[in-house]
């Protein structure tokens, strides 16, 4: 079983090594800039990971992983203008650095690029390489759609916000469990354990952001935070302080009585004093076990499962 350092080095590799053209600098540079910028690589590791857990040559599934990675960070930019966020990474984000136009054409070239390298496998799997690409996009798309539509809605229920990011973020973790396993020739068995481990974890992961978006560390996050409040996003925080908020200041928020910063303030503090600060790590708890449950349903040996152990337990604590 190959190392997560390996598993890094190769990411880090085959994205410097992307073909990305330089002409017209106005298209693919802002292309080089986001892919350049870091993240944490979470899409292309859980692929190669899952890859390797089922033996051969994991750099036979590399395009997938960078197609994967090149996916993500196309609905980053289109994200960050739905969003109107100002930084991603540290660093100014692509509409702001650039211009919304550019942000729109980039992210489309970004996908068209994802896609060319989610093709290039063995002629067998072809076909269902590329259905479960477009079927996942799609649904992020929905889950993307559903999380604007919510913005406006005021009756959004927790089992409404679980399957919304279920859909713009599990089912990308998911994807990319399955799509490891289909590039090395794994089992339907073991690609459909591994989806539902993805999807656990994609559920952890969202609220963890969420919760990161409020209560992080601008610095260390590389996100501005109260973005989630001042967009009136529905997250667990939101509508559990909406729920059970007695004070009026959940209220008036939403009445517009507050200037922004007033806003994400008070907000903030109705959270704290409703311990929901404290509660959304109990309930990150109960996905990330919900992973590592459908983990151990694998069947994969201790050295298979190690690093996906590993990922999820430092995942539930992450800071950026
Ligand atoms: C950000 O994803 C969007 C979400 C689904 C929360 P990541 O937190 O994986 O972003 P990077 O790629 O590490 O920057
Ligand atoms: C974004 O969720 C999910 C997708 C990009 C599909 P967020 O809007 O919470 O992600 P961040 O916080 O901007 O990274
Ligand atoms: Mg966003
Ligand atoms: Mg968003
Ligand atoms: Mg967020």
């Amino acid at each position: 079983m190959v190392s997560l350092k390996e598993i890094s080095a190769l990411i880090d590799q085959g994205i410097a090594n992307l073909p990305i053209p330089a002409k017209p600098e106005g298209l693919y540079g802002p292309i080089r800039y986001t892919m350049e910028s870091g993240g944490k690589r979470l899409r292309p590791t859980l692929l190669l990971t899952c890859a390797a857990a089922c033996g051969g040559d994991i750099k036979k599934s590399l395009p997938q992983a960078l197609g994967l990675e090149m996916f993500h960070n196309f609905t980053l930019l289109h994200d960050d203008v739905m969003d109107n966020a100002e930084v991603r990474r540290g660093r100014p984000t692509v509409h702001r650095r650039w211009n919304r136009n550019t942000a729109i054409l980039s992210g489309d070239a970004m996908l068209t690029l994802a896609s060319q390298l989610m093709g290039d496998c063995d002629k067998a799997i072809l076909p269902e390489v590329m259905s479960i690409f477009n079927k996942t996009a799609l649904e992020v798309y929905e889950g993307q759609q559903l999380d604007m539509d919510y913005e406006s809605r005021l009756d959004v229920t927790i089992p409404e916000y679980i399957d919304m990011i279920r859909l713009k973020t599990s089912v990308l973790l998911a994807c990319a469990c399955r799509m490891g396993v289909l590039t090395a020739g794994g089992s339907e068995k073991l690609m459909d354990d591994l989806y539902e481990y993805g999807e656990s974890l994609g559920i952890a992961f969202q609220l963890q952001d969420d919760y990161l978006d409020t209560f992080g560390d601008p610095l260390v996050f590389g996100k501005e935070t109260g973005g989630d409040i001042l967009n009136e996003k529905k997250t667990w925080l939101w509508i559990s302080a909406c729920n059970e908020d007695e004070s009026g200041v959940m209220q008036e928020a939403i009445a517009g009585k507050y200037n922004e910063d007033d806003k994400v303030k008070n907000v903030r503090e109705v959270y704290r004093r409703l311990e929901l600060d404290k509660r959304i790590v109990d309930l990150i708890g109960v996905y990330s076990n919900m992973a590592l449950d459908a983990l151990s349903r694998t069947g994969l040996g201790h050295e298979e499962k190690e690093i996906l152990t590993g990922l999820t337990r430092s995942l539930a604590t992450r800071v950026n």
